[in-house]
């Protein structure tokens, strides 16, 4: 049988996914020395994988290119269909949180700009709050909005803390928290349900021993 392909996120929780999946027992040797590669489809390999910026990595899964994808909760909550969203690899962890400038205020009605990667999850924030506000979708570093008031806060991702630190900005408000998560195409779970099971029990048996561990 063909191998299961794997759509790893690249960057920021590429290093820590792979060594979860190799604790995990889950083959990885072909990605030690990538290079520039993306795809890795070897033949001897038991799994296959390609690398891929977060959003595509579930438009690759959505497609059934490939049947399993490893991406961050914070993805998951802008795109929240078409896929299976099976176990949550307590890796990657961050969370989503409202900041500004220290003279920011949360509670003043007028209706607020909010520049943000993420407008889905920052529409529901201030909905749920009843407010409705003017969000500007910034591709990244977004801690440059409120600096030079293109916006009056950002919704985004924390995770030291040091970015907005080092840009003069502060938490007003933490949304929720973020890991990293594993998703399975609808028709690979169905086809390949024994493979696919057998891969998130040998994951969940480490997840659980790390957890024991801490
Ligand atoms: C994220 C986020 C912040 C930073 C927060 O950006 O947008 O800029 O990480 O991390 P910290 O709290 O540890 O400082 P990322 O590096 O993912 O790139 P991006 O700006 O392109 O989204």
């Amino acid at each position: 049988m063909k191998p299961l392909m794997i759509a790893l996120t690249k960057g920021r929780i590429e290093k820590e996914a792979v060594k979860l999946l190799s604790a995990a027992g889950i083959d990885c040797q072909v990605l030690a020395d990538k290079r520039r590669q993306l795809v890795f489809t070897e033949k001897k390999s038991p799994y296959h994988f390609l690398l891929a910026k977060a959003p595509d990595v579930t438009t690759y899964v959505k497609h059934g290119i490939a049947d399993i994808g490893i991406v961050g909760k914070d993805t998951l909550l802008e795109d929240l269909y078409g896929y299976y969203e099976m176990l949550d690899l307590e890796i990657g962890k961050c969370r989503f949180s409202l900041a500004s400038v220290a003279d920011f205020d949360p509670d003043d009605y007028k209706r607020k700009t909010i520049a943000t990667k993420y407008p889905t999850v920052t529409e529901d924030f201030f909905q749920k709050k009843g407010e409705d506000i003017n969000i500007i979708k910034i591709e990244g570093s977004v801690e440059i909005a409120p600096l030079v008031n293109l916006a009056d806060a950002i919704v985004d991702i924390v995770e030291t803390g040091s970015t907005l630190k080092e840009n003069g900005l502060k938490v007003f408000e933490d949304i929720c928290p973020i890991s990293t998560r594993l998703i399975v195409n609808k028709a690979a779970l169905k086809r390949r349900r024994k493979e696919i099971f057998r891969l998130i029990d040998q994951l969940e048996e480490e997840i659980i021993e790390r957890r024991q561990r801490i």
